[in-house]
């Protein structure tokens, strides 16, 4: 076991590392890395984050899965050794992509876990580092990691393995600011190849998406394009979204910049500033009337309506939403005037206000 386990860490070492160093030259021969707005606390989440995930909370994992393993069933130990190779690649690769999904997704509908998968988010901008940066305590959860530990214990070391850098090739890819799609969606001719192309693997501007700071510039989807390899999850269950650009604004509304101990170490340090929400003393802006709001808009522009409540700027959107499952509702205004949106949330005809209010204060 120990040979198995030296030999895919090796090899999955060496080809992540290459991966990696391939994606590095290229941001600095493009000029990339040195235009970075990094300070100090990034550097440390993201390349200290990458080394202690693969040093420790991997080869953790696999040990703890491995001492199970042969505890509680160890006939099962290399059970699948028998199965062809090209059926347990898309085997593991397609289970371990699925629970990844819902994981990341859970990671912005559920408070605890958005607080785990939040500095990912405060990355101001993209590069192929910022995939590791999490807390680690995101990490020990993440039930692919598990999965990839118990797929080798059964057997599929080596489809466990190339899957790994096959995966890491196109996570990697996405967050880089090589943005390898870009051209061919300038190319008429490569349009159907593009188009197979991102309807099954997360391309650049899929991703890029997911990271842009609010949808109201028309291209962000944060809380949507959920998937890490594959995009058919997000087109599965509904949260895809294709525009083929770039957001210029990545990163979060309202961020605090923690000190990197708070935002690694959740929650077992908490923030200080008390205006994170990694406060123990932080406060949540709820709505403080269900009263409609009277807002002055300008014909052809965009705003966002604030539907979970927790908006300090009400009727509108800030980015509290983030750690539940209510998305903020985009809209155009068809023209200039004054209008009544809705601030009670129950509204039909969102984001106006259809009285739906005056039904509350009669329940009360
Ligand atoms: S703050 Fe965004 S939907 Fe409420």
């Amino acid at each position: 076991m120990e040979k198995l386990l030296t030999g895919i860490n090796t090899y999955n070492a060496q080809i992540v590392l290459s991966i990696i160093v391939f994606f590095s030259l290229i941001e600095v021969i493009s000029g990339q890395l040195k235009k970075t707005t990094k300070n100090f606390s990034d550097w440390i989440l993201e390349a200290g984050g990458f080394v202690v995930l693969t040093m420790l909370i991997k080869p953790l994992i696999i040990l703890a899965v491995f001492a199970i393993g042969n505890t509680i069933c160890p006939t099962y130990n290399n059970s699948l050794n028998h199965i062809n190779f090209w059926i347990l690649l898309p085997i593991y690769l397609l289970i371990d992509d699925l629970l990844q999904y819902w994981y990341h997704r859970s990671g912005h509908e559920y408070d605890f876990l958005w607080k785990l998968h939040r500095p990912h988010h405060q990355a101001e901008e993209m590069g192929f580092f910022i995939s590791y940066r999490n807390a680690g305590l995101y990490y020990l959860l993440m039930p692919n990691i598990w999965w990839m530990a118990l797929f080798t214990f059964l057997g599929g070391g080596i489809a466990v393995a190339v899957g790994l850098v096959l995966k890491q090739l196109v996570i990697i890819g996405s967050h880089s600011t090589v943005k390898w799609d870009q051209p061919l969606y300038k190319i008429k001719i490569l349009h159907p190849f593009i188009t197979v192309i991102e309807r099954i693997i997360v391309t650049p501007a899929f991703h890029y998406a997911h990271h842009g700071k609010s949808k109201i510039d028309g291209i962000s989807d944060p809380n949507g394009n959920y998937g890490n390899m594959f995009s058919i999850w997000d087109q599965l269950f509904n949260t895809a979204t294709f525009t083929r650009k770039f957001p210029s604004n990545i990163g979060l509304e309202n961020d605090p910049k923690e000190h990197w101990t708070e935002t690694y170490f959740y929650p077992f340090v908490k923030a200080k500033d008390t205006n994170s929400e990694l406060s123990k003393n932080y406060i949540k802006g709820f709505t403080k009337t269900n009263e409609p709001i009277s807002v002055e808009l300008k014909k052809g522009e965009n705003y966002l309506w604030c539907k979970c409540g927790r908006s300090k700027n009400q009727p509108f959107c800030d980015g509290s939403h983030h750690g539940t499952k209510h998305k903020p509702i985009l809209f155009e205004a068809k023209k200039d005037g004054t209008v009544k949106l809705c601030n009670c949330k129950i509204t039909k005809s969102s984001p106006f206000c259809d009285n739906s209010h005056k039904n509350l204060i009669k329940e009360n």
